[in-house]
């Protein structure tokens, strides 16, 4: 079982270097993937650092090359390079797209993104590696090989939505970045970052989508321990959109100007929808306190308890009333 592990990481190894070939050397790989990389404004450098690739718009084009090379079909359906016909014949997972291999905390590639060049809606914008024996999505971050060293000197991760986020924001100068790449924000993922550090600034995308799942990853967080903050781009900006938007100053000083503490990010994004009304703003206070009755520690706990009050011009004496019926009710349904 170790030994088929170890092959397959070498075949993962082999299709990195495959497409970074076709981005780098091949007439369309060039005029197609390079250029698209460079129109979204990245460095050749940067293009070389995260290893990103080109995936010719053949439907067998790797798989060929693949047995040419002596690699075993069934391991290349085993991690999801190739696809099985009902005949058992394999063609190609990643067909005419740009590639960014996912590599494991050691470096090594253990699954790929591929983002289409097209424009219509019908076709996916990204086609992933799926699960494999090397690949568990839910314990791996995209860009955290790379970002660890700064991560543990900054004491800080910043956590984005997608591979262009993480790479734009290396470009700006920002390293300590990493995305869990499309699956939500999952335990397993957050016990890795704790590893490295417990202070965490969520960057996703100023669009609904990103607003809630900002809420569920906070909640997520602060139930490990972890130290939230929040700051969401105008406009329905990401960061890779933004930096291109703004240039990198501006972005660095946005970034430094504008992280929120969860407990104000949730108050004020729920307050915006309560308005004065007497009900809903009961509703908010309700579960602003769920979310601080998920921190293991109580002194942070008690601290928040008064940021609340005040934040929200109620007796802490209530808050904390409230903070132990929600606790007496989780400890109910366990
Ligand atoms: P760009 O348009 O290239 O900047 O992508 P993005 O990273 O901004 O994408 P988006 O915000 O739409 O999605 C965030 C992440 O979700 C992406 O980086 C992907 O990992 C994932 N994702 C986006 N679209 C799809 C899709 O169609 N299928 C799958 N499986 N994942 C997707
Ligand atoms: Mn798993
Ligand atoms: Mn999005
Ligand atoms: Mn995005
Ligand atoms: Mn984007």
């Amino acid at each position: 079982a170790q030994d088929k592990r170890e092959s397959l990481y070498v075949l993962s190894q082999w299709a990195g270097k495959f497409f970074k070939q076709h981005l780098w050397e091949t007439d369309l790989g060039k005029s197609i993937g390079l250029s698209y990389f460079k129109e979204r404004g990245y460095r050749e450098d940067i293009i070389k650092k995260f290893d990103l690739g080109y995936s010719p718009d053949q439907w067998t084009a790797l798989v060929d090359a693949a047995k040419k090379d002596g690699f075993q079909e069934g391991y290349l359906s085993d991690i999801g390079l190739a696809i099985e016909r009902d005949d058992k014949s394999l063609y190609d997972r990643f067909r005419g797209r740009v590639i960014f291999p996912i590599h494991n905390l050691t470096g090594r590639i253990i699954g790929f993104g591929g983002r289409t060049l097209k424009t219509e809606k019908s076709v996916p914008k990204y086609v992933n590696s799926p699960e494999s024996e090397i690949y568990h999505k839910s314990d791996v971050l995209y860009g955290l090989n790379h970002a660890k060293k700064a991560v543990m000197d900054a004491d800080l991760c910043y956590l984005v939505e997608g591979y262009a986020d993480v790479i734009a924001m290396h470009q700006a100068g920002v390293e300590n970045v990493v995305s869990s790449s499309g699956t939500s924000l999952t335990t397993g993922q957050i016990k890795l970052i704790s590893r490295f550090t417990k202070n965490v600034v969520i960057l996703y995308d100023g669009d609904a989508a990103g607003i809630k799942a900002s809420l569920r990853g906070t909640d997520m967080l602060l139930e490990e321990g972890l130290n939230v903050k929040v700051l969401l781009f105008p406009d329905g900006n990401d960061p890779d959109s933004y930096i291109k938007q703004v240039g990198s100053t501006a972005f660095m000083e946005y970034l430094a100007a504008h992280q929120e503490d969860f407990i104000f990010y949730k108050t004020h994004i729920l307050l915006k929808d309560a308005q004065d009304d007497p009900i809903k703003r009961a509703e908010v206070i309700r579960e602003v306190v769920e979310s601080i009755a998920l921190i293991p520690d109580e002194i942070k706990v008690s601290v928040f308890i008064r940021q609340c009050s005040s934040l929200l011009d109620i007796e802490e004496r209530v808050l904390l009333t409230e903070l132990n019926k929600i606790r007496i009710n989780r400890a109910k349904a366990q």
